[in-house]
């Protein structure tokens, strides 16, 4: 089943440095516990014999301040998962704040790579608001489900800002809290399956959101790579961190404190040291090594880490903590194993008195260490701990009672012992990676299932597996004469495996759809709807919301039908032909100035439109950006389709613009006038039968079917 058949799987996680090896966490903000933790699902699910594929898309960093490894756009990282990094925004690295406006660039581009791949993936996992946000459009634009993680959510961490006294305006200006809100509600309300790591995560995080669905969310702890950790035992050579340590300390043996996270000040060192320095039995009993990420010079790190470092430093030496406390300037992710090794040979104990704590990473890597931990009574640790039997919780705003906390904890060998084991056993039961995959799927599988509306399974896109594309005009062009689209039909269905089918015509979605059905023309893949200004995806008929964004572009619907108010010779259709993006007349060009004119008076008042002239009674204005002909190059640049491989079929006027540039073109016998200037393009083929056997000569003329023939 590993095969074809098999799942593929797309995760998306936008910000901070991703690679398969080396991680650099700890390096800056975005670049934490998520970065890990989508590398190690991305390895595990890809080891399950039901999962075909897992692709960890992520963004291309081009920027002489990284490593050159953030550039690569393919990264191997196990048999069958990769990263694939897509360039959108800027080149260089942005911190996650700035990344939004640069998301819609990435949906744009996506596709193009599931074109690489040949198929659409079954499944595509949004990690965090911004990718939560980009994988609701991506999923939708696929026509799969979006599975969402948030790791940590906007609701909250305003909620807590705004407890710690920062005002609105302040937070944000430098948090961007709103679009982030806004982003995760909207990966909410698309996700089929919510991912949560803790119990308290989903009822008092997620359930602060207006979207939030109970059914669809299931608490899978995060998995460790247990591999990794492992008790210490007696003969265990001293690894190269351990002088590293305890160069600071007087008295090494004693009891490690042990404490590992980013300098962030949500992670609370401050209070943790407070704590340590108020506590002078806590001081005798033991010592307290803080591990706060790498540095080389304190001055040139972001903002937020200079503080939190420089208050550090600044404490340890109010409290005159020589000697006691280790705060080691440098370390590999290969030490972090070997710090909780040492640590339990200590009978020491792993801290985490972060204020908030929605993962816990570290307690679990803890735990699998055989080092019984002290955790923020929050999120992770709550259900780490009852579920570990392994620790106590502390409250992380109070100095007094953590340290006092920190003392019992290590007051008692037997209990030490009884928490060391449990932690040990209760870790590598729970929270492998294998135990994780295996909820995970069977909770892809049931949500899948309980889908409530049915055709959801077979909505997903064919267009990443096809080859060739062929665009055809529904009035006159396709209908018309029922044997000749009966024979196309045929034709059709015969070699759909390799080729996408589209309409693209001057209808509205809906009578576009009947007109089809009426007619018994093949199902399409695409529809491009009222002359160019909407595409939509079959079966489900989902619109491109890019497409939508793209063609805003300098559109003024109003001030178009103000300025044709009162012209001769126009006459405004049906309210039901009025879409957002074009604006349509009936045009008497008896009595009607000249398209020339009419863009005149456009012009004069800045206003842009496309100007389309059709079957010598049809106008309509379109956005610059829109035109049937610019839509099917967008699709088929999209998807990765050459363009000298898309076939459209025309008859009439608003279908000129796909008679031009690389793409094939056949024009029917029974065209109109407006058409026969294309005559001498060695691209547009006239063809002397008419609607769809047109069509069918066409197709035979380029061998569209078989080589695809280009013209000399
Ligand atoms: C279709 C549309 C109409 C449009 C015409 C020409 O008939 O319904 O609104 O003006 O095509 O593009
Ligand atoms: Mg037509």
């Amino acid at each position: 089943m590993a095969e074809n058949g098999g799942l593929y799987i797309a995760l998306v996680s936008l910000h901070g440095l991703i690679r398969g090896t080396e991680l650099e966490l700890g390096r800056d903000a975005d670049t934490g516990g998520q970065i890990k933790y989508v590398v190690e699902l991305a390895r595990a699910l890809a080891d399950h014999p039901d999962v075909w594929r897992v692709d960890l898309l992520t963004r291309l960093i081009d920027d002489p301040k990284v490593s050159r490894d953030y550039a690569q756009p393919r990264e191997r990282i196990a048999e069958r998962a990769s990263i694939v990094r897509i360039p959108f925004g800027p080149r260089r690295y942005l911190r996650k704040e700035v990344l939004w406006p640069h998301l819609d660039e990435f949906i744009d581009m996506a596709p193009q790579y599931f074109h690489e791949v040949g198929r659409a993936p079954d499944l595509v996992h949004g990690h965090y608001a911004d990718a939560g946000r980009a994988g609701a459009r991506l999923a939708t634009l696929l026509g799969v489900p979006l599975a969402f993680t948030g790791h940590s959510l906007g609701r909250e961490k305003l909620r807590r800002l705004q407890e710690g006294g920062l005002d609105s305006e302040t937070i944000e200006s430098r948090y961007n809290i709103n679009q982030r809100v806004e982003a995760e509600e909207r990966a909410l309300s698309t996700a089929r399956l919510v991912i949560a790591s803790t119990q308290q995560e989903l009822e008092t995080q997620y359930a602060q959101y207006a979207n939030y669905r109970k059914r669809s969310v299931v608490v899978i702890p995060p998995g460790v790579d247990i591999t990794r950790f492992r008790r210490p035992k007696r003969g265990d050579p001293d690894p190269p961190i351990k002088e590293r340590v305890t160069r600071f300390l007087r008295e090494p043996d004693k009891p490690w404190i042990l404490a590992v996270q980013r300098p962030d000040e949500r992670k609370n060192i401050r209070t943790l040291i407070h704590a340590y320095g108020q506590n002078e039995q806590l001081q005798e009993k033991a010592n307290l090594v803080i591990v706060a990420g790498s540095r080389d010079d304190i001055h040139e790190m972001d903002k937020g880490a200079r503080r939190v470092l420089n208050r550090m430093l600044y404490l340890v030496d109010l409290y005159d903590l020589y000697g006691k406390v280790a705060y080691p300037k440098r370390h590999d992710p290969e030490d972090v194993p070997a710090l909780y090794r040492l640590a339990a040979r200590t009978r020491g104990i792993f801290v985490n008195p972060a204020l908030t704590e929605p993962f816990g990473l570290t307690l679990i890597e803890a735990a699998a260490s055989g080092l019984p931990v002290v955790a923020t009574q929050d999120g992770g640790p709550k259900d780490i701990v009852a579920r570990c039997k392994n620790g106590l919780l502390i409250d992380p705003t109070d100095a007094q009672s953590m340290g006092a906390v920190l003392l019992a904890a290590l007051s008692s060998k037997g209990r030490w012992r009884k928490w060391s084991q449990s932690g040990y056993r209760t870790a590598r039961r729970e929270y492998t990676w294998p135990a994780h995959v295996q909820r995970y799927l069977r909770a892809v599988r049931t949500t899948a299932k309980g889908a409530k509306d049915r055709k959801f399974p077979e909505a997903k896109i064919r267009l990443p597996s096809v080859d060739r594309m062929l665009v055809c005009d529904v009035d006159d062009t396709l209908t018309g004469d029922r044997a000749g689209l009966a024979a196309l039909a045929e034709q059709f269905q015969r070699n759909r495996a390799n080729t996408a089918f589209g309409v693209a015509t001057g209808r509205g979605m809906q009578s576009a759809i009947d007109v089809l059905k009426e007619w018994k023309a093949p199902q399409p893949d695409f529809l491009i709807t009222a002359v160019g200004s909407e595409i939509y995806y079959g079966p489900s008929w989902r619109a491109d919301e890019g497409w939508q964004l793209h063609l805003g572009y300098r559109w003024n619907a109003k001030a178009v039908r103000e300025l044709l108010q009162d012209v001769p010779g126009l006459v405004p259709q049906l309210e039901t032909e009025q879409r957002p993006h074009k604006v349509s007349y009936f045009i008497d060009p008896a009595k009607a100035p000249s398209l020339r004119q009419l863009q005149r008076r456009l012009r004069a008042h800045h206003v842009l439109a496309n100007l389309v002239f059709s079957r010598g009674q049809f106008l309509d204005l379109l956005p610059v950006r829109a035109s049937k002909g610019l839509a099917m190059r967008y699709i088929a640049y999209k998807w990765g389709i050459p363009m000298e491989r898309v076939l459209a079929a025309a008859d009439s006027g608003n279908d000129a613009d796909c008679l031009t540039g690389m793409s094939l073109g056949v024009v029917v016998g029974n065209h109109s006038a407006e058409l026969d200037k294309y005559r001498d393009r060695k691209r547009v083929y006239f063809a002397q039968a008419c609607h769809a056997w047109g069509v069918l000569e066409g197709i035979e003329h380029y061998d569209f079917f078989g080589d695809v023939r280009q013209p000399e």
